[in-house]
Formats: C-alpha cells, structure tokens, sequence
C-alpha cells in the first residue's frame, strides 16, 4: 500500500494541524450526539457549533472537545446543556416588526378563508406564532388550529404551550406590535400575574405547538403558509437544500414562504420554483406546477410525510 497514504513528512506545509485535529473532534462529538441522543447537528454551519462548543467548554470549564464527548456520552444533564447551546432560541413578538407588516398586508390580508394551513417551524418559545395568531385574529379569521408550531427542542415547546413571557418585555413587544401594523390593545392578549404576562386562551386556540425536526423529518402538505426565520442560518449548504425542499413540497401551489431577514433562496436551486413577494422581507410564493421535477431529487427524505392536525 506504499503512496496510500502520505508521510509525516509529506504533509501539506501551512496547514494548521491544531485546527485540522479541532475538526476531527468536532466531527465525533457531533456523531456522538447523534448516536447517542438522535439530535442531529452534523449539517449545522461549522463555525457556529463550533463557537456554541467553546462557549460550554469554557463554561463548564472542561480542557478538550474530547473530553466534552466522553462526558456528554455519560452525564444527560451536560448533554442537555450543550443542546441547548446548539438550539438557539432567541426569539421575540413581532420581531422585525416590518416583516409583519409586510406579513399582514401582502399575505395574511389576502388569506380570508377559514381554513388556512400555516406551519411556523422552528418558533422557539412561541412568540413568533402568537404574534401570527394576532394577526389573524385583528383581520377576523377564526382559529381553527390554523397555526402549527414546532421545533425539536422539546423542553422550548413546553415553554411555548404555557405561553408566560416576563412582563419586563411587553413595553418593547407594544412598541414592535404597533409597528407591525397592530390594530388593537396589545394588553388585550394577555393577563398580568406576578411578574408574568399570560397568554390569553383565545390566542392559544390558533396554535397547536408539536416536536419536529427539520433535519430529519419529513414535511406536511397543502400548507398556504411556511415561516421559518432564523433557523436555516444555522444550517450548512445541504441542510438549506433539504429544509427548502421540505417546505416546497409541504405548500401547496401559490403557498407563501418567509424566510429570516439573513436568509433566502438566493444560490438554492429552490430559487426557480418561487417567486418573489417581498425581496426584503424575504417573502416568496411557490409557482404551480413544478412538483414532480423537485420530488425525490435533493430532498432526501427518510421519514414519512407528516400530518398536520
Ligand atoms: C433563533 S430561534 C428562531 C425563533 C423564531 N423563528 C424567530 O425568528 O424568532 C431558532 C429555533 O430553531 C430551532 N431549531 C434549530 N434546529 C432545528 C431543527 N433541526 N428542527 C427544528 N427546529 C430547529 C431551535 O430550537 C430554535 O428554537
């Protein structure tokens, strides 16, 4: 097998091996994860799981990213931490409140129908969701579980289905909701307690949040509506492809799609079967008609189609 494999001395000269060896035990952690706890980050974007990574070595003050794999493997708790690490959830009412109001007025004031299918994926502790429930309750839609939220961080969604946000932030979620186009009392939607500001049960009534995992799972169909904003950034260049290919084929045709102000179809081969509603505000309608090309070609799909309830 001698020229196999290359010497010690022929190795490529400037290459740093620290961050090549840092590479290597990134990769294992990330398999480690999946193997041991069927998360799946290994097509997350490299440079942000590896700042994730640094932030809980140095918080929990361990040496190595191999020492952190052989812990995670034996302590859940510490798995649990770094998961949490890895799932950004960062997230608030009406954030970006002219994507809203482009939201209101181009898509949701056009959707008068009963029955309309929106799934908000990756919505973190709901506010994005709630935030659309608001919408559709001010433009007189009726819930009717219109809204699915999910996300793969279970113990976020719990957080979302109680729907309690400290009242320190509703003076900054009144300044969004009014900039988004907000038509009522903000005050409305929710009942002090403490220090707590709770969700009232009529705005809880449009959202029905479930675990879903863009990574791994398929999609649903005849949606009219996706959002899914400050998710896809995380994820690497297949991933993108994948997740894309699950929202094309979980809309229906002339179902819209909004994407994070960072993010777009831009450079995705997915750019051809949408147009643009909102170049700005990254808000785009699926063409008719271009299903079969698209089916089974980059969306591989290992799980079945999901559906919404
Ligand atoms: C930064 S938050 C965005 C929340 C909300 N969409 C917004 O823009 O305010 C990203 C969310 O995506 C979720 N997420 C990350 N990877 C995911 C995956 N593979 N499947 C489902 N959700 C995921 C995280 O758990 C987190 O709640």
């Amino acid at each position: 097998m001698s020229g196999s494999k290359p010497s010690l001395e022929s190795r490529p000269a400037g290459v740093d091996q620290c961050v090549i060896s840092e590479d290597i035990e990134l990769s294992n952690l990330l398999e480690a994860i999946y193997r041991r706890y069927s998360y799946d980050f290994r097509a997350y974007s490299r440079d942000s799981v590896a700042r994730r990574v640094q932030y809980r070595l140095s918080m929990s003050q361990i040496a190595s990213i191999s020492e952190l794999q052989y812990r995670i493997l034996h302590d859940e708790s510490l798995a649990d931490l770094l998961l949490k690490d890895l799932s950004v959830n960062v997230t608030e009412m009406f954030r970006d409140p002219d994507f809203f109001l482009a939201l209101r007025t181009k898509v949701l004031h056009f959707m008068k129908e009963d029955h309309i299918r929106i799934w908000d994926a990756g919505c973190s502790s709901g506010e994005e969701a709630y935030s659309v429930a608001i919408i559709l309750n001010e433009l007189g839609i009726h819930p009717r579980q219109q809204i699915l939220a999910t996300d793969f961080n279970s113990s976020i969604l719990d957080k979302a289905k109680q729907g309690i946000f400290p009242l320190g932030r509703m003076s900054s979620y009144i300044k969004n909701y009014l900039a988004a186009g907000g038509e009522d009392e903000f005050s409305e939607y929710y009942n002090s307690a403490y220090d707590g500001a709770i969700i009232k049960r009529k705005l809880k009534d449009y959202v029905h949040f479930a675990y879903h995992n863009l990574a791994t799972d398929a999609g649903f169909h005849d949606m009219d509506l996706v959002i899914c904003r400050n998710v896809v950034i995380y994820f690497d260049r297949d991933l993108h492809e994948r997740v894309f290919g699950l929202f094309y084929e979980s809309l229906r045709d002339g179902g819209y799609l909004c994407l994070g102000s960072e993010e777009g179809l831009i450079g995705s081969k997915y750019d051809d079967y949408f147009d643009v509603v909102d170049k700005k505000y990254r808000i785009y309608q699926k063409k008719a008609g271009k299903s079969s090309t698209v089916s089974g070609s980059a969306n591989k799909l290992t799980s079945k189609r999901c559906s919404a309830p």
